[in-house]
């Protein structure tokens, strides 16, 4: 079975993605590999981000990798908090943070916004990346209390609830991540059935 390192020490998505390739790669965390380092994330896009975050693994420990970097980008606010959504305020409080869009949104109608992911995946020493989002709005006060970060205050587009006040299975339906992970999968199931590994008989 091929070794894949997914970037990530969060064991929750790295279950979940190794769920979805099966049988055919066997992810390893950081923690896996022992790579304990703050690896930087210094850039003003997704991309840069997860590139930033693939390619420090990739020069390190000479492993296929991927990662991934996400976020919320509101239209009226110019695409904020976009690349600074962990620490919009300043501060890793999500509550603080939720807040801030809030308030820097007031009563403007124009809610529109969004979730992105983007994900880089360097495979035999190439980089391929992958995007996901989900179309949705800024509602005017938190509801639910599942999910974690933005999902108060995030009503994805056709939907009632807020996507803290859907189920883990649903909101992974509709995700940002979830779409981003999909196109991985599907690109790393090609591969591996038009590449098979040798086998004993
Ligand atoms: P990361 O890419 O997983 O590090 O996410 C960066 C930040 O974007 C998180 O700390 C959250 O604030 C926000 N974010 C990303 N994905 C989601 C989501 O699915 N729900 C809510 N917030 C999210």
């Amino acid at each position: 079975m091929k070794h894949l390192v997914f970037a990530t020490n969060n064991q929750h998505k790295l279950e979940e993605v190794q769920a979805m390739v099966g049988q055919t790669f066997e992810l390893k965390s950081l923690k896996e590999i022992g790579c304990f380092a703050e690896i930087p994330e210094t850039g003003i896009t997704f991309e840069e981000n997860a590139s930033q975050k693939s390619r420090y693994i990739f020069e390190h420990f000479k492993v296929d990798c991927f990662s991934d970097d996400s976020g919320l980008e509101v239209d009226a606010l110019g695409g904020e908090p976009g690349v600074y959504s962990a620490h919009y305020s300043g501060s890793r409080d999500t509550e603080t943070n939720m807040q801030l869009v809030l308030d820097n949104l007031g009563a403007n109608t124009n809610r529109k916004a969004r979730f992105r992911c983007v994900i880089s995946l360097i495979l035999d020493g190439r980089e391929y990346f992958f995007e996901g989002s989900a179309e949705g709005e800024i509602t005017r006060e938190r509801s639910g209390s599942s999910g974690f970060g933005y999902d108060p205050i995030f009503r994805p587009e056709g939907y009632q609830n807020t996507f803290s006040e859907m189920s883990q299975e649903e909101k992974n339906k509709i995700s940002h991540r979830a779409k981003a992970m999909d196109k991985l999968v599907e690109f790393l199931t090609k591969r591996a059935s038009s590449n098979p590994q040798p086998h004993s008989v």
